[in-house]
């Protein structure tokens, strides 16, 4: 069994933090569906937090869940991220805390976060350092394979000499964006320089994928191909996934969206997930068109159902 800290998780499978998509909707639907073993927030900014902004807090909203819910923060000062980290644990009810220093983005490496703390050693120990001393609950940290050049060997010591529980690692590096093939084959050499668990992550589409990948980490997260089959989860646990089993998750999409996101955000919100919906399944193009066109959130929703009967 896989263990974060005091944390046991049923199954070594994780939702990876999504920014605008692993909102609370989503993670209460993943939640619904059961399989994974924890599930991480979108990434929320330590600086909103310390700074109580109104839209902030509302992003940190938690729920009653049955999946550890683990929230993800980034930033780059280190007080910041400990004082967030703190609040976290004495005023929410989320299991864990994961550190982002993965994300790509220029404004937030320009600013210090993201996987601009991979090009900043001391730093980014001292905000391992801070946060583990903040709090008392399981901390992961977040990494790609390095900025421009590998250099998960020694971020990932350092994560785990400053006391984080485990560490993620998408096989890519930050100039490689989304691009191209997760490295995979480096899992097996992190994981041996490593005295703490190591998730891997990086291009997990399908459950047979997953199997082989847990062969040489300790857990998995995985992030569009969820997105892609909400049931991945179930299907790595061994439980099959039937027909009539999406057909039921876009209708609970569909009233989730309906009823935790205002009007003017719901047809973005419903196409945002079409659009990862389309990715594992060929013969897409006719059916996602008329919905990716539509201005109308019912008319889209009921288009997608069609496409989904719910037998
Ligand atoms: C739309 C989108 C938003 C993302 N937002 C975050 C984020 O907020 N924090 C983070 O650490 N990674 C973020 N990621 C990266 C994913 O967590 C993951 O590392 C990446 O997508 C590779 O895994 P996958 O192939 O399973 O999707 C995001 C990825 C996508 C596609």
């Amino acid at each position: 069994m896989l263990k974060i800290g005091s944390l046991s998780l049923v199954q070594p499978t994780v939702l990876a933090p999504m920014a605008g998509l692993t909102d609370k909707a989503l993670r209460l639907l993943m939640d619904e569906i059961g399989g994974c073993g924890m599930m991480v927030s979108e990434m929320i900014a330590a600086e909103g937090l310390r700074r109580r902004n109104r839209r902030t807090l509302e992003m940190i909203a938690d729920f009653p869940a049955r999946t550890p819910q683990f929230i993800q923060l980034f930033g780059a000062q280190p007080e910041a991220l400990a004082e967030a980290a703190a609040m976290v644990s004495a005023e929410t009810a989320f299991a864990g805390i994961d550190l982002n220093m993965g994300c790509p983005v220029p404004k937030v490496v320009r600013s210090g976060a993201g996987s601009g703390l991979l090009q900043d050693l001391p730093r980014l120990a001292a905000v391992v350092a801070a946060v583990r001393r903040s709090t008392p609950l399981p901390l992961t940290v977040k990494v790609r394979l390095g900025f421009n050049q590998v250099n998960v060997m020694e971020t990932t010591k350092i994560i785990a000499a400053q006391g984080a529980d485990a560490v993620a690692v998408h096989f890519r590096l930050r100039s490689e964006g989304y691009t191209g093939h997760a490295h995979w084959e480096l899992a097996a050499a992190i994981k041996e320089n490593l005295r703490i668990p190591l998730l891997g992550n990086g291009d997990i589409m399908t459950a047979v994928f997953a199997r082989e990948k847990l062969q040489v980490t300790d857990g998995v997260l995985i992030g569009r191909g969820a997105l892609a089959n909400p049931f991945i989860f179930r299907e790595i646990a061994g439980k099959p996934t039937l027909e009539s089993d999406l057909g039921k998750y876009i209708r609970c999409l569909g009233a989730l969206i309906e009823e935790h996101y205002p009007e003017r955000k719901r047809l973005g919100k419903l196409k945002a997930f079409t659009r990862f919906l389309v990715l594992s399944r060929p013969g897409s193009r006719s059916w996602k068109r008329p919905i990716f066109l539509s201005q109308d959130f019912h008319e889209a929703r009921s288009l997608l159902e069609a496409t989904f009967p719910c037998m």
